[in-house]
């Protein structure tokens, strides 16, 4: 885990208004054996609507921390005001270039939204779900196969949700276990470690573009290649920006909430059963598991000097939207640290709100049901393997590691 290095606090943030709170470091955030780093960022809604939280990113920068669900809407529906532009994955290769559409504020966000929309919509995912679940049977046949344990996260999530990602990319499963690893220094990776697999995303998806432009074939790749915004084909930095954030949005989200679900279950027997007794019943429970275990916290950054419920907010400030936090407002929903597999009218934000809702949520919903159903199905009662606990940890997408579950008799007993 990288260090963070705290940096001063601005002059203009009232002594007052500074959280002792961080979704990197605060308690049950950081690196923890068994935790629940959804149920510790949860803790910020007996104080103010507002603070500022002093080292609340992965560089170690200070952000506001907005409290309630319905403020982040305010903030995230005035991109105006809080705009997207950040370039945290081109930072990294002290570049500046955006992650495409998610780093551009409108109107050139929605040239981009409208291009992309339809290759995600409800019907393209319908025609990508037999895949989805033949993969997820393949996958789970061979883990029931070999024995009565296994580790979720390398043994099923990522290798599913990276699979599907190949598939709506055109590719083969050929390099899977690279991509993975990837995905993983990225995302969790140290000072070193980050940067590097940076440039290698950037070299392959730079190289896949360059090939589709030679010769295209029907896939996202192409399509990108071919298409054109405004009259004109896109630039080589827009197809760059757009295909690595297409490569890395939806690999470790996906991963991640099927371990946390699984987690989930295998703590809760009752509601384990309750989900084998009527499998239907797991596309509301989805919903409710995306509430309670959402993974992604939303940095905006201030266009001018704003008050903001009493927050004197200045031009260039960074603005935390957390999905967690929010979904886990009393004000929002009732006894929400109670999680209601039957829950209804959830409007949870773990897809967002606003412009940059996500754009692969119909696939991601997809593949977490069909990921449940299938295991559900095929794995007996399961609980945590006794001796053996996952490591979560906070930040700016959530995570779990080492996810093992068993299902042998005498673990089940
Ligand atoms: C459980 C899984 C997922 C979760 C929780 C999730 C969550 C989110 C959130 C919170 C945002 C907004 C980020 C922001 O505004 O700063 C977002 C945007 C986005 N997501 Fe997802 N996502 C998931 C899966 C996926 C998948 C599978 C894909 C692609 C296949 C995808 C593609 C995108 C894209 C392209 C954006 C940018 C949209 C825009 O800026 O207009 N996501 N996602």
């Amino acid at each position: 885990m990288e260090t963070m290095a705290a940096r001063p606090i601005p002059a203009h943030v009232p002594p007052d208004m500074i959280g002792n709170f961080s979704l990197f470091s605060s308690p049950g955030l950081e690196p923890t054996p068994n935790g629940d780093p959804q149920a510790a960022s949860a803790v910020v809604h007996d104080g103010p609507r507002i603070f500022y939280s002093p080292v609340n990113t992965r560089d170690g920068k200070g952000t506001w921390v907005i409290t309630r669900a319905q403020d982040q809407r305010r903030v995230l529906q005035d991109p105006e005001t809080f705009s997207s532009h950040r370039s945290i994955f081109a930072s990294a290769l002290g570049e500046s270039w955006p992650m495409i559409p998610l780093e551009l504020d409108p109107p050139e966000h929605g040239k981009f939204r409208s291009l992309l929309n339809p290759l995600l919509s409800p019907k393209r995912v319908m025609a990508l779900e037999t895949a989805v679940r033949e993969r997820a049977s393949v996958l789970i046949d061979r883990i029931a196969a070999s024995g009565t344990s296994c580790d979720v996260m390398t043994d099923f999530a990522f290798p599913f949700a990276v699979n599907i990602f190949l598939r709506f990319l055109g590719l083969s499963d050929d390099r899977l276990d690279e991509f993975v690893g990837w995905a993983n220094d990225l995302l969790h990776g140290d000072n070193v470690k980050r940067p590097a697999a940076a440039r290698t995303i950037v070299a392959f998806i730079d190289e896949l573009s360059a090939d589709r432009r030679r010769q295209p074939v029907d896939d996202f790749m192409s399509f990108l290649v071919q298409s054109r915004i405004d009259d004109r084909p896109l630039t080589d930095m827009e197809i760059r920006g757009t295909g690595v954030l297409l490569f890395i949005a939806g690999l470790d989200t996906v991963a991640a909430a099927i371990g946390f679900d699984l987690n989930y279950l295998a703590r809760h027997q009752a509601d384990q059963q309750w989900l084998r007794d009527d499998p239907k019943r797991i596309v509301l429970a989805a919903e409710e598991l995306l509430r309670a275990y959402p993974t992604v916290q939303m940095i905006r950054v201030a266009t001018r000097d704003v008050d903001f419920e009493g927050a004197p907010i200045r031009k260039g400030d960074y603005v935390s939207c957390a999905t967690m936090i929010a979904n886990r407002d009393p004000l929002e929903f009732a006894d929400p640290a109670r999680i209601d597999l039957a829950r209804e009218d959830n409007r949870h934000t773990a897809f967002a709100y606003g412009p940059h809702r996500c754009l692969g949520s119909h696939l991601a919903r997809r593949e977490i049901v069909v990921g449940l159903e299938e295991w559900l199905k095929r794995i007996p009662t399961f609980r945590i393997k006794s001796g053996t606990a996952p490591v979560t940890y906070g930040g700016h997408v959530f995570g779990i590691e080492n996810l093992i579950l068993d299902w042998s008799q005498e673990d089940a007993a």
